[in-house]
């Protein structure tokens, strides 16, 4: 990447999201749709979920429904077992993602798959243009082998779970609505990361360990500390080094829907009558 041909996205606003529960009282960092982050469309939600105590995480995820986007279900650590009222079933286990398009509308859970160690992963909820809404539910699930990696000699690793790097490296996951790019990156200790970004693309980034600088257009930096999202204004690049340690973060990017969003709980549509109908729909078993 020439960077005197590119414009670096600055960080235009940061936050930690806020704790809170969800399933069966299972401890989360809920990172996008936090009142201090708000949506970053097309991406509605990300959880970051982590705990070595099986107390914890013992309960999972119980049935629930799901209608009008798609989860993404990425493991850093641990097992959890996936199963719905259609019939699939399945483990996703470390280094593991499945991206369900819920589409129309499905019931399923999500369970631990073990009863001690660690449990750790993220769930990001992506919006379906109106038009996809009512898709039927499909799913792309891969192990950690499965998911492309690239290398840029010894201090960066890419995992490159949807979208395709700069130098040409696919992801894992394809034909999603929105184009979006989900990578994982590792930095060693001090290393510059750089990258192409659709200039039409909402994009962040979330510091899981370690901590980065983000560089901005003007020649001025932002730090991101563990835990930390940094929202990215305009421009069509990205460069980031990390701190004084080994350092992850998920870079996501994506193309904005700009439309009306009409959400209650585990249904996203565009019209309070959509939502009324989803309701409808799954009271009389229509999911
Ligand atoms: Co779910």
């Amino acid at each position: 990447m020439n960077p005197t041909q590119s414009s670096l996205r600055s960080v235009t606003g940061a936050g930690t999201g806020r704790r809170t529960t969800d399933g069966a009282g299972i401890p989360l960092m809920r990172i996008i749709s936090s009142p201090d982050i708000g949506i970053i469309d097309p991406f509605l939600l990300l959880d970051e979920f982590g705990s070595a105590d099986p107390g914890d995480y013992r309960g999972g995820f119980p049935d629930h429904p799901h209608r009008g986007f798609e989860t993404v279900t990425y493991m850093l650590a641990g097992r959890m077992r996936h199963r719905d009222n259609h019939g699939h079933e399945g483990v996703i286990g470390p280094g593991g993602v499945q991206w369900m398009r819920a589409g129309r509308g499905l019931i399923h859970s999500e369970m631990p798959e073990q009863d001690a160690g660690w449990l750790r992963g993220f769930q990001l909820w992506v919006n379906l243009p109106a038009a996809r809404k009512m898709d039927e539910p499909d799913y792309q699930e891969f192990s950690a082998a499965q998911i492309p990696e690239e290398r840029r000699g010894n201090d960066c690793r890419i995992k490159v779970i949807a979208g395709t790097t700069s130098t040409g490296v696919a992801g894992a996951v394809t034909g999603v609505p929105t184009a979006p790019l989900y990578f994982d990156v590792h930095l060693n200790a001090g290393t510059r990361f750089e990258e192409a970004l659709d200039p039409e693309a909402n994009a962040c980034v979330y510091v899981y360990q370690g901590s980065v600088r983000v560089a901005g257009s003007d020649g001025a930096a932002t730090e991101l500390k563990r835990g930390h999202l940094g929202k990215l204004g305009s421009g069509n690049a990205i460069q980031v080094t990390a701190g004084g340690e080994e350092t992850r973060f998920l870079l996501l990017a994506a193309r904005p829907l700009d439309e009306p969003i009409a959400w209650h709980g585990p249904f996203v549509m565009n019209t309070q009558e959509e939502l009324r109908q989803a309701f409808e729909d799954f009271q009389s078993g229509k999911f």
